[in-house]
């Protein structure tokens, strides 16, 4: 996920950089596959996640979105909110949903679209973390938002799904641009 207002200096960290695919690649419509074992491959791949999320920048980045078709995502909202913190979730299960905000959303997948999106404030997760141990959290506000959008990534779904079919007929034309830049 992206934010409008996002420093393009965010920091970044060394290691190795992916090619995030766009709109219109068919690896970002499909469902994706759950990790088997969360061994060293697994860990670095997460931090080429991260790698990547931050030089593009943005606040979160999910597998399928570098052609990888696996149950993972990495989040790291800090840029926008410090009371928020880094985290990967592998093979994530959001279990209850409480409550109801709107906020404006962008995506690293569709670039230079944004829209207002309604989800859930409050979100119970159970995923598995990079030394693989099964957690159980409560999240909220921007954490909360990032998880439910990068989350949405590895069921094939995007955020322009949640628009109005109005809003996203206004978008015709600049997604029809964006999957014209892909391959
Ligand atoms: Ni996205």
């Amino acid at each position: 996920m992206r934010v409008p207002e996002q420093d393009k200096d965010a920091a970044t960290q060394p290691g190795t950089e992916r090619r995030i695919i766009l709109y219109g690649h068919p690896t970002l419509r499909r469902r994706a596959q759950p990790v088997a074992d969360v061994d060293g491959e697994v860990r670095a791949f997460v931090d080429s996640l991260f790698t990547t999320m931050r030089a593009a920048p943005g606040i979160g980045l999910a597998a399928p979105q570098v052609d990888r078709r696996v149950r993972l995502f990495v989040v790291d909202p800090t840029v926008a909110d410090s009371a928020t913190r880094p985290l990967a979730l592998i093979n994530p299960e959001i279990l209850t949903y409480a409550g109801i905000n709107t906020y404006e959303e962008g995506c690293l997948s569709i670039p230079g679209i944004y829209a207002d999106v309604s989800r859930p404030e409050r979100i119970l997760v159970r995923y598995v973390d990079v030394e693989g141990g099964v957690r159980e959290e409560e999240f909220d506000g921007l954490m909360a938002r990032v998880i439910q959008h990068e989350n949405d990534h590895l069921d094939g779904k995007l955020f322009i799904d949640c628009l109005t079919r109005m809003r996203r007929t206004l978008l015709t034309k600049r997604l029809r641009e964006i999957e014209s830049r892909g391959e």
